[in-house]
Formats: C-alpha cells, sequence, structure tokens
C-alpha cells in the first residue's frame, strides 16, 4: 500500500478529510458525491490493480503466489471488517451473485415464507420474488416499520432480507435489533450490505446474520466486479452451491481427480477463475478503509449529511426519509418544488459536482475524504434558482 497515514501524530491536530487528501486524487478535479452509485478509486486500490496488469504484462502467471496471497488477504480482510471467519468469505462477481447464491441454494419447501421490504433495491427482492414457482410467499414491509411489526411478520417465516442501508433514502436499520428478532424466532437473515460496508461497523456474529453480501465499488471505494460473500459456518452444508465449475471441489488444484467432494470453506461458492485484477484493488481498498478505522470513516460520513441536510432544508429542499441520528448514513436524497432533478444534477456536473438522479430526486453520497467546505460549495450551487422550463418533480 502506497500511503502511509501517520496518524498517530496528526489524529488530534489535522481533520480526518486533510490527512487522506492525498489518497484520492479525484478531489483535484471534482467533488465526487455519487459513493452510492460507483466510487472512485482509493490511490492504493489503482496502485495494486496497475501494478498487476503491468506484471501480468511483462510476466504472465510468474507470480501466481502473489496472486493466492491476495486472494487470502481479501478473505482475512472481509472476515476483520464484518467479526467473521475468513472460512466464511466466498469472492463474487458482485452483490447479486452473493444474493442469488443463497436465494438459489436454500432448501425451499412449497408454503416457505420470506420477509422483504417494498423499498429494496431490486437486487434484493428478484432473487426472492424468483423462488414463486416453488412455493415461496413474501411478506412485504416497509423498512420504516417499526420492530414489532417485524417481529409478527417474522414469526413462523425461514428467511427475512434487508439492505443494511437503503439505495434511495440512505435508512439505515438496526442489524442488531433485526437480527437478534430473526435470531429469536429461528429465521434465516440475510443482509444486503453494499450501501453500508466501509462507513459503518457491522457484526455478523452480533447481528446473528446468516449471510451477507457486498460488492466492492461503492463504500469501499474498489472496482467493480468483486465483491464477498458471507455465509455463516453451520450454513455451509445446508445452502448448496448452484454455480458449480472445477474450482467448486476440495481437489480442484489437481485436474486428474474427478472428486466432488467440497471445499471445506465458503470457497465452496467460488466456481472458476476469480477476477484477480478486481480482487487486487478490493483488497487494498479494504485494507485502507480497515487502517483508517470503520469507525472514524462513519464519524466524518454523518457530520457530512448532517450539513447536507440542514443546509438542503434551509434552502427549501425536501429531504428523503426520516434522516434521524441513528438511522442516517452517508446518502442525502432531496428534491423541490419546480426543480427538475435532471436539471440540477447536470448543472452540479458543469460545476465539478458529481450526484445521481434518482426517482425524481437528486441523491448526494459524500464519502469521508470529502470537506465541510465542498459542501458548503455544493449547498450553495443548491441554492441557484433553477434552470431552465420549471418541472414539477415527481
Ligand atoms: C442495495 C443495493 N444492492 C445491490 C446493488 C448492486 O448490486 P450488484 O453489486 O449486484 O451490481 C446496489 C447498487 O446500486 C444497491 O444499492
Amino acid at each position: 500500500m502506497s500511503s502511509d497515514l501517520g496518524y498517530a501524530n496528526l489524529a488530534h491536530t489535522v481533520p480526518l478529510w486533510q490527512q487522506v487528501r492525498p489518497d484520492f486524487p479525484v478531489t483535484e478535479r471534482l467533488i465526487y458525491l455519487n459513493h452510492a452509485a460507483v466510487a472512485p478509486l482509493v490511490r492504493p486500490a489503482s496502485d495494486r490493480m496497475r501494478w498487476l496488469a503491468e506484471d501480468a504484462c511483462l510476466h504472465g502467471s510468474l507470480h501466481f503466489d502473489e496472486w493466492l496471497a491476495a486472494y487470502e488477504s481479501l478473505r482475512t480482510a472481509a472476515a476483520q471488517l464484518i467479526g467473521a471467519h475468513r472460512d466464511e468469505i466466498a469472492l463474487v462477481k458482485n452483490t447479486s451473485e452473493g444474493i442469488s447464491t443463497v436465494a438459489l441454494g436454500l432448501d425451499w419447501k412449497s408454503g416457505d415464507r420470506i420477509v422483504a421490504f417494498r423499498e429494496e433495491f431490486p437486487a434484493n427482492m428478484y432473487p426472492w420474488q424468483r423462488l414463486a414457482p416453488r412455493g415461496v410467499a413474501i411478506d412485504w414491509l416497509s423498512i420504516y416499520d417499526p420492530l414489532d411489526a417485524i417481529d409478527r411478520a417474522a414469526r413462523g417465516a425461514k428467511l427475512l432480507a434487508i439492505s443494511y442501508v437503503n439505495y434511495l433514502s440512505g435508512h439505515r436499520v438496526d442489524l442488531n435489533a433485526i437480527g437478534e428478532i430473526c435470531h429469536r424466532h429461528g429465521v434465516f437473515f440475510f443482509v444486503d450490505a453494499i450501501q453500508g460496508l466501509g462507513v459503518f461497523p457491522l457484526d455478523v456474529q452480533k447481528a446473528h446474520i446468516g449471510a451477507l453480501a457486498a460488492d466492492g465499488h461503492k463504500w469501499l471505494l474498489g472496482p467493480e466486479g468483486c465483491g464477498i460473500l458471507y455465509l455463516r459456518r453451520e450454513w455451509l452444508d445446508r445452502i448448496e452451491p448452484v454455480e458449480f465449475g472445477w474450482t467448486n471441489v476440495a481437489g480442484f488444484a489437481d485436474y486428474a481427480s474427478r472428486d466432488l467432494t467440497l471445499r471445506r470453506d465458503a470457497a465452496r461458492y467460488e466456481c472458476g477463475t476469480l477476477n484477480t485484477i478486481g480482487i487486487f484493488g478490493l483488497e487494498a481498498s479494504m485494507r485502507y478503509l480497515l487502517m483508517t478505522g470503520i469507525e472514524r470513516v462513519g464519524e466524518a460520513v454523518l457530520a457530512l449529511s448532517a450539513q447536507l441536510i440542514a443546509g438542503a432544508r434551509s434552502l427549501g429542499y425536501e429531504v428523503l426519509g426520516e434522516n434521524h441520528p441513528n438511522t442516517r448514513s452517508g446518502i442525502v436524497t432531496i428534491r423541490r418544488e419546480g426543480t427538475d432533478s435532471r436539471l440540477l444534477v447536470s448543472r452540479l456536473k458543469d460545476a465539478g459536482i458529481i450526484a445521481a438522479p434518482r426517482q425524481g430526486y437528486v441523491r448526494l453520497s459524500p464519502h469521508f475524504y470529502i470537506a465541510p467546505e465542498e459542501i458548503a460549495q455544493v449547498l450553495e450551487q443548491l441554492s441557484e434558482p433553477p434552470l431552465g422550463r420549471a418541472v414539477t418533480t415527481i
């Protein structure tokens, strides 16, 4: 890793965003508030990926040992990040593959019931809905429902699936409380963690999580197409690997073997050659965040989102969701009567500010390296009268 943050000396004098700034060259050109979509790579991730590209160009697979070391290091980093064991981590190509692995691999029976949530991103809906032909029903709740509604719905259910942080409103659920309910009722607890992992602490033991999936390209500051799937150890023998190839089996290194015995760990869900360059990137970005400290990252992100919410409200914007300090995240989603969100996003872009139009709103998602002064600049842009023809938003 290229950066030595030297926190011991700086911690009390220089704000965190300023300490880490050299690791985010994107800040030289843009105010990047789109981590809920695709993050810029943190410098060490980009360095590692460039190193691999060059090494593979010059030497092919000669340094394969380094590839194996990167795979192992990503497994242990991911385990550390969520309080798991490296045996419980599979390397996957995205969140959806992780979710599908669980949805397709569980032993469903006609009459089984799932608790799911209306506001979810499709990745955490469609795989469960596709189980309908097997006789699996879904109880739809809202992520804003009180815990006792979740408690009632969970009774007798087989699985509950929710996102740590909602992709649109940024609502962050209390995983420990929902996990306790699932544990008490014997419900398998699945978490789509992509909008929270890397920013907020997450402990799979404390939250009684059965499985969790997240790609690395958002808050983890890694590349696209490389993610993790956590599967609690006791479920490994109860979730069938559905995607199957030569690497799911214990003897995969012996090509003459015809033994189908599965690998003993969660790597049994890995089907074929891995995304080595992606793994190099994600390993570096995850270790970077671990070294920085997730608590400190989360505090910085919450301070930025609080600043955005207060500023946007004072400018007459409606802020989507509850925005209670305990349920807030790095996502702030706003709209204003008479302001077309697409026009606004494009005007922000002209000013070098990257945000996303989402369902009639503007979604802003700053990570911890953004300066409070930059949020002030964004608010200044938001205060400008609407550009072009006024269009009523939904
Ligand atoms: C909650 C949630 N889940 C999943 C994804 C993406 O899934 P995948 O990693 O499969 O592309 C997103 C992306 O916006 C998301 O917000």
